[in-house]
């Protein structure tokens, strides 16, 4: 039986985090990025390397947009695509924290149809197909549901949560200098928090398998003005983005004076 997307993604991030966590305590040949886009080391490309000869053997047709490969501007032409980000959170990944996650989606016309979050060190592997719910660790997760945004646990870069109520088996990403914005998506999905809020563009990368695993969950992610996201775009960047139960996300939408959808 040919695997389906979301399994073959699973395996490419196994084949990942075995590739990412060979270069631990290794020398990681450190640079830093353009633009703002922080740093890049050996594991980031050597992780890249290995997810694209997985998944591109696997699906030659598929369009390729990975934040450590060059832009292959016909990638809007493929019938489906992956948005890959290799190693997300890479300053914790440098810092030896285990906050940094393995962001593998695929996206057809603009929506993502399966997806994978995982972070080796942590133990923990979000996955997602469309239609199909979510699960971590192979269970099913549901958000909150809380039905506005007065007293919510919020997932912004300081999230107002006390410590001493932090949920249980969650790693506290206050104390980590940039862990993985995928996995923050995916605390709002499995119900650690009641909604995330990121009102500056965001890469396609760090977000499209995150959206899903929220979506299926059972709550809703918009960019900041409300609209649906949609990826797989020119400049590969979206407008913000906002995650929360329906009905908190339309209290967040009515608060700031935009119309969701
Ligand atoms: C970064 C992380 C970080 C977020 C940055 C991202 P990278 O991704 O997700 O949490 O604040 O905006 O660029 O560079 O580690 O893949
Ligand atoms: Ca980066
Ligand atoms: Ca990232
Ligand atoms: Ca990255």
């Amino acid at each position: 039986m040919p695997a389906t997307d979301l399994s073959l993604l699973v395996e490419a991030a196994q084949a990942a985090a075995e590739t990412a966590t060979r270069h631990i305590g290794a020398p990681l040949d450190v640079r830093d990025k353009p633009d703002g886009q922080g740093p890049v080391t050996a594991a980031d490309l050597a992780v890249n390397e290995t997810l694209a000869s997985i998944l591109q053997a696997a699906r030659p047709a598929y369009g390729w947009l990975s934040e450590e490969s060059a832009q292959d501007p016909t990638r809007g032409l493929a019938p489906a695509t992956f948005i890959i980000d290799p190693i997300d959170g890479t300053r914790n990944f440098i810092e030896g924290g285990e906050i940094w996650a393995h962001s593998l989606a695929v996206c057809e016309n603009g929506a993502i149809t399966a997806a994978v979050v995982y972070l080796p060190l942590a133990d923990k592997l979000y996955t997602a197909a469309r239609g199909h719910g979510a699960r971590l660790n192979d269970a099913p997760i549901a958000p909150t549901g809380r039905p506005g945004i007065d007293g919510a646990h919020v997932l912004a870069t300081r999230p107002n949560l006390d410590p001493a109520h932090w949920p249980e088996g969650v790693p506290d990403v206050r104390r980590a200098h940039r862990p993985s914005l995928a996995y923050r998506l995916c605390l709002v999905a499995d119900g650690s928090f009641d909604a995330i809020f990121t009102f500056r563009d965001a890469w396609e990368w760090d977000v499209a398998a995150g959206t899903l695993i929220i979506e299926e969950a059972g709550a809703t992610v918009t960019d900041r003005d409300g609209a649906p996201l949609r990826f797989n775009g020119p400049t590969a960047r979206v407008g913000g983005l906002v995650g929360a139960s329906h009905e908190a996300a339309a209290d967040i939408a009515r608060r700031r004076g935009v119309s969701a959808t």
